[in-house]
């Protein structure tokens, strides 16, 4: 193991995820390609990311492989994967070639890639279905389409052979979705190095300082806390640019009575945090601003304590809206009745996203959210982040909405479904006025 190398499942780990996958491939055949190696300059590899599905299931971070899963009554796994190439090895770095790869990950077979043309057709014919997810427009898709149409035509005189291609997401998306214990051990890992992101964000920022410089702080921390980098692109909006829900461009100077919102995680063994928070730049908010803060904050507590299983993604959604419209009302933001605001979703107007998504491989992890039009039910080891956010208008036409202007507020947690409710994976980063006031004098005071 490396320096930067963290632990993760174990051989059987992920031998044990194939077998489930074998499970439910029935008499189909699953191929999984490695994602390309991505060049910027033209010709320099930038650093290597592997696909979701491939290292799920495998372990591998290797460019070129492809993973083909036979079910049936013989189920097999096998492995296509780069040869060594010393010259190639010279400036991209050891490769492990077909015998260093069968020596970490066992399966059935393990050959060089130079082969998975001629193999690929009658391991595709033993199959009724192709689990192959369609448009990477590659030379490994033309071999896959080609092998598929080489099996086809031998079907008639064999009596076998695809019939259907579906993606290979409508398995592993079900899979992924409830993480094991290595799983939710590598998210708490990945959330503990966001935290330590944000910390120091935090304390880089005061009024005059550039949104820039406090992503400097948050992602240096991530990458000294040995991530690989950010799980997205950092967002740092200091006032009105905190409306804009994916701000990215980082480029203005915080004002002295700016929020500064906050949106990074960081990517560490290829698991993700995803974390925000809105800090006042002068280390207290204005009772304007803490009226909002504390309305989205009550918002963040009403929609944690909705999540056990059982529950849905929607009920936690509901309990978030029920808790933001209330206070709107309140703060004579809105009109009426709360049931008829959420009714006629007059609240879209300031609350325009959902309040989670799943969390894992993927900073926005598949999965479905409905499934036969019924809400899914919440199972031990899902994990999703609740953020809630006001996000008011720097234009806003009305009175109500006028007093709030330029106001954008977030608040993201990570949770992870238990057996009798939920743990939060980044409850180490205070998110009550008081203590998120603190992240930021305690830093510039002495
Ligand atoms: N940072 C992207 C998101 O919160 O979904
Ligand atoms: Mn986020
Ligand atoms: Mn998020």
């Amino acid at each position: 193991m490396t320096a930067l190398d963290f632990p993760e499942a174990s051989a059987e780990t992920f031998a044990a995820r194939r077998r489930r996958v074998l499970e439910r491939v029935g008499e189909g055949v699953m191929v999984l390609p490695a994602a390309p190696v991505q060049y910027s300059s033209r010709d320099t590899e930038r650093p290597y990311a592997p696909d979701r599905e491939l290292y799920y299931l495998t372990g591998l971070i290797e460019p070129g492989t492809v993973a083909v899963l036979v079910g049936g009554d013989e189920p097999e796994v096998v492995l296509f994967v780069r040869e060594r190439d010393r010259d190639a090895e010279l400036w991209a770095g050891p490769r492990p070639g077909p015998e260093g790869v069968a020596e970490r990950v066992s399966v059935d077979a393990c050959h060089p890639l130079t082969e998975l043309s001629e193999r690929l057709p009658d391991l595709l014919a033993r199959g009724d279905t192709l689990h192959y997810r369609l448009g990477r427009r590659d030379a490994v898709e033309d071999m896959i389409l080609g092998a598929l149409a080489t099996a086809r035509r031998r079907g008639p005189r064999r009596g076998t052979g695809p019939r259907g291609i579906l993606d290979p997401g409508q398995i592993l998306d079900e899979l992924r979705l409830r993480k094991d214990a290595t799983e939710i051990e590598a998210l708490r890992r990945a959330c503990a190095v966001t935290v330590d992101g944000h910390r120091a964000g935090a304390a880089a920022i005061a009024p005059g300082v550039g949104e820039w410089v406090v992503e400097a702080a948050v992602e240096g921390a991530f990458r000294r806390a040995g991530a690989t980098g950010p799980a997205f692109d950092t967002i740092v909006g200091s006032g009105e640019n905190a409306c804009v829900l994916h701000y990215v461009r980082n480029g203005d100077v915080i004002g002295e009575g700016d929020l500064v919102l906050i949106d990074a995680g960081a990517e560490v063994g290829w698991y993700h945090g995803d974390v925000t928070r809105t800090l006042p730049a002068s280390g207290s908010f204005s009772q304007r601003q803490r009226r909002v803060y504390d309305l989205v904050e009550s918002a963040r507590q009403a929609a944690i304590a909705a999540v056990r299983p059982g529950a849905t993604i929607r009920a936690v959604h509901e309990a978030a809206v029920r808790t933001l419209v209330s206070g709107l009302v309140d703060l004579g933001v809105l009109d009426g009745r709360v049931d008829d605001v959420i009714e006629e979703g007059t609240h879209v107007r300031y609350f325009p996203h959902q309040t989670s998504h799943w969390l894992g491989l993927d900073v926005h992890d598949p999965g479905d959210y409905a499934r036969n039009g019924e809400p899914r039910a919440l199972e031990e080891g899902m994990v999703f982040t609740v953020e809630p956010g006001l996000y008011f208008p720097p234009d806003a036409d009305d009175e109500a909405g006028r007093e709030y202007a330029g106001i954008g507020i977030r608040i993201e947690d990570d949770v992870a479904v238990t057996a009798s409710g939920c743990e939060v994976l980044t409850a180490a980063l205070p998110t009550a006025a008081a203590d998120v006031e603190a992240l930021v004098t305690r830093a510039t005071t002495p």
